[in-house]
């Protein structure tokens, strides 16, 4: 009883068993691969993440998967109803050595047999050989994602899907696209973009003998239109058993790894859809070790771009505020200003900051960022070292100068090439305007005169009253500025010393503006105070007759001032030369005359030697003219 029982368990266990058994042959599903019983070869390997992958980068090689099994393809067609009949779907993924280059690609195929040792690499897709390519006996089916255009099997373009029967000269081939259901439209795809892409092969054999093949990125629904539909008598191809499985190669300049995610297929019915979320990622986009170094090697260049161009960016702004400064200049620290701070205080030297320029340089309004004190600096460019240290010295010990009629010089910054002179700042700008350009309104002569009496004064001061003597060298209108109570002050005094100092002592510089210059000086090249006396009067009878000592626009014989002057006091009317712009009413008679005098009288040594100058002087004019 006990035995008639167990044979029972045994008969029910078979009967359950066995159809199961048949249908495990007849379809199956790999949600990705672990555990997957395949039969691969070549470099074929399922990673531990499940993931199949066929070739990887190595060049000219053939590798397979396949189903371990035969699957019954029953082509007498008279017995078994879907006999020929099959439904595929799987996901794979191409990821190219060279993002542009594909390797020769990929195949789904139906072969009777696993073994491929004849076979060949690269367009062959390690299916077919050079000889056995295209011959109806290989019984092999296929098709191909195939990632390079191969002339020789009459690829559509680089990226195409064909069916293959028997070789791989395909019979019916199409650049990928896809039908998109929601838009309606077909959209390109590309097989070697590294991302996955689904596949479904659908073959009814019964009714059509149509074969489906459709293809859509991973994540899209299928497409209701197949991208091919090809029909086909696969009874002359396939024989009664066959093995379902995949083969990939790459070729001798380029390579792919392909990777299979998932598979499922099926000979009773249509089949199922893949989980995705079940299947194996794709290994990370690894830098194989070319190209490691290439981002190692940009990582570097990157980084050392980065170092050059912050590297530049500081010797630039080192550059934009770098200073001369030397040892023996510690003593006159109080009277140096750092170069960043006249940068800013001047706003970096803008033109529209420029007070005016001279034969020295040019001349910024600034307003000091410590101290908000308005200031004027005198850029003057000065290339030789020689007599600077002497020079700045002398600079120092003017900034110690203090009269009412004269620009205070507060100190100064050394640059290489350039010196630049700290002066306070005088709100009305230089006297030449007011004489000489109608942006200024015309002085009357109590206002000329106590100018004079100003820069006399100032003078004076620089000849006389001060511990040593200091030349200005370069008396005239434009160097005398007018502060806010329309007070003369001399400026730029001792600056002209800066050329004498860097020339060599030989070949003495005149220095000072021509009209300005007293006769001697031409000839002895030598300054002194009376020279500066000489330039004073000039500059007296240039305020006193509103022209410039040597006017171009006049007579010749009259171009001269003092010349002119000198005629017209010859001829008893020296009044003409005064300037006509006065004001009405003010009483001319004696005004130069009166000038002179007081000029003189303020000058109590120098007037001597100026009166003993040759008749062409101005001084030898006033002093008659007394
Ligand atoms: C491809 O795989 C084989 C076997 O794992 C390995 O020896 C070879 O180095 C790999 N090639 C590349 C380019 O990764
Ligand atoms: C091609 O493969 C066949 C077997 O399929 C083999 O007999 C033949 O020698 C091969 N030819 C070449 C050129 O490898
Ligand atoms: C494949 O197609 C190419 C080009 O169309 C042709 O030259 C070649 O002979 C074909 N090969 C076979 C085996 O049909
Ligand atoms: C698709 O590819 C074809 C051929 O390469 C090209 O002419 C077409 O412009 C592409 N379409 C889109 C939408 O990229
Ligand atoms: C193949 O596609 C055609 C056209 O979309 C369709 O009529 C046919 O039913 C499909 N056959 C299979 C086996 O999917
Ligand atoms: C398909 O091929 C088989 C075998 O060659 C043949 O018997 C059958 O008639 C063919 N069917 C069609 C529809 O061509
Ligand atoms: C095969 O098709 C049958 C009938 O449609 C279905 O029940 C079964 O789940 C399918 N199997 C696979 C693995 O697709």
């Amino acid at each position: 009883m006990i035995t008639a029982l167990r044979s029972l368990q045994f008969l029910i266990l078979l009967f359950i068993e066995l159809p199961a058994l048949a249908q495990d042959e007849n379809q199956f599903i790999y949600n990705g691969f672990r555990g997957a019983n395949l039969r691969l070869d070549g470099l074929a390997n399922v990673h531990s993440s499940g993931l199949l992958q066929l070739t990887n980068n190595s060049k000219q090689r053939t590798c397979h998967a396949f189903y371990h099994l035969p699957l019954k393809f029953d082509t007498s067609s008279s017995r078994l109803a879907q006999s020929l009949s099959f439904s595929t779907n799987f996901i794979f993924a191409i990821v190219p050595e060279y993002p542009t280059i594909g390797g020769h690609g990929m195949a789904f195929n139906i072969s009777p047999s696993m073994d491929f040792t004849q076979a060949q690499a690269n367009q062959y897709l390690g299916l077919f050989n050079s000889s056995n390519n295209g011959l109806a006996s290989n019984h092999l089916f296929a098709v191909e994602f195939d990632a390079l255009k191969n002339l020789e099997v009459g690829d559509v373009n680089d990226n195409p899907v064909g069916i293959d029967a028997g070789g791989l000269n395909s019979t019916a081939s199409a650049p990928v696209t896809y039908f998109s259901n929601k838009e309606g439209t077909e959209k390109n795809l590309s097989l070697i973009s590294g991302n996955p892409i689904q596949v479904w092969i659908d073959y009814d054999h019964e009714v059509e003998k149509l074969l489906n093949v459709t293809i859509a990125p991973i994540r899209t629904p299928k497409p209701n239109r197949p991208l091919l539909s090809t029909p086909i008598n696969l009874s002359q191809i396939l024989l009664d058993s066959m093995y379902v499985g995949f083969s990939s190669s790459t070729g001798s300049s380029s390579a792919a790894n392909h990777y299979i995610l998932g598979w499922s297929f099926n000979k009773s019915g249509q089949a199922q859809n893949l989980d995705l979320s079940k299947l194996p990622k794709l290994p990370r986009k690894r830098k194989s070790r070319e190209k490691m170094g290439l981002y190692i090697t940009v990582s570097l260049m990157t980084l050392s771009i980065f170092l050059i161009i912050t590297g530049t960016a500081y010797v630039v702004w080192r550059k934009k505020y770098e200073e001369v400064r030397e040892d023996w200049e510690q003593e006159y620290g109080p009277q140096r200003f750092s170069y960043k701070d006249l940068y800013k205080a001047t706003n970096g030297f803008k033109d529209r900051e420029i007070l005016g320029a001279g034969g020295f340089g040019k001349v910024y309004r600034g307003v000091l960022p410590s101290s908000n004190i308005e200031v004027a600096v005198k850029k003057v460019s000065h290339d030789s070292k020689q007599g600077m240290k002497e020079f700045v010295a002398e600079i120092a010990s003017m900034g110690r100068l203090r009269h009412r009629n004269l620009v205070q010089l507060l100190g100064y910054c050394r640059r290489k090439g350039e010196l630049l002179l700290v002066y306070d700042y005088m709100p009305n700008g230089s006297l030449d305007k007011f004489l000489f350009s109608n942006e200024k309104p015309n002085l009357n002569w109590a206002q000329r005169y106590r100018i004079l009496r100003g820069v006399a004064s100032g003078l004076l001061y620089l000849h006389e009253e001060w511990e040593k003597v200091i030349l200005h060298r370069d008396v005239k209108a434009s160097n005398v500025l007018l502060d806010a109570g329309l007070n003369g002050r001399l400026g730029d005094f001792g600056l002209a010393r800066l050329y004498d100092h860097g020339t060599n002592p030989q070949t003495t510089n005149v220095v000072g503006t021509v009209g300005y210059l007293a006769p001697e000086l031409t000839r002895t090249g030598k300054a002194t105070t009376s020279s500066d006396v000489f330039a004073f009067g000039a500059f007296m009878l240039e305020v006193a007759c509103g022209r410039r000592p040597i006017d171009l626009q006049e007579l010749p014989e009259d171009m001269i001032l003092v010349d002119w002057i000198f005629e017209m006091w010859k001829q008893g009317a020296v009044l003409e030369t005064s300037d006509p712009d006065w004001e009405v009413g003010m009483v001319k008679k004696g005004n130069v005359e009166a000038s002179a005098e007081f000029v003189m009288s303020s000058f109590p040594s120098t007037s001597g030697k100026a009166s003993a100058f040759s008749m062409s002087s101005n001084e030898s004019i006033l002093f008659r003219g007394r």
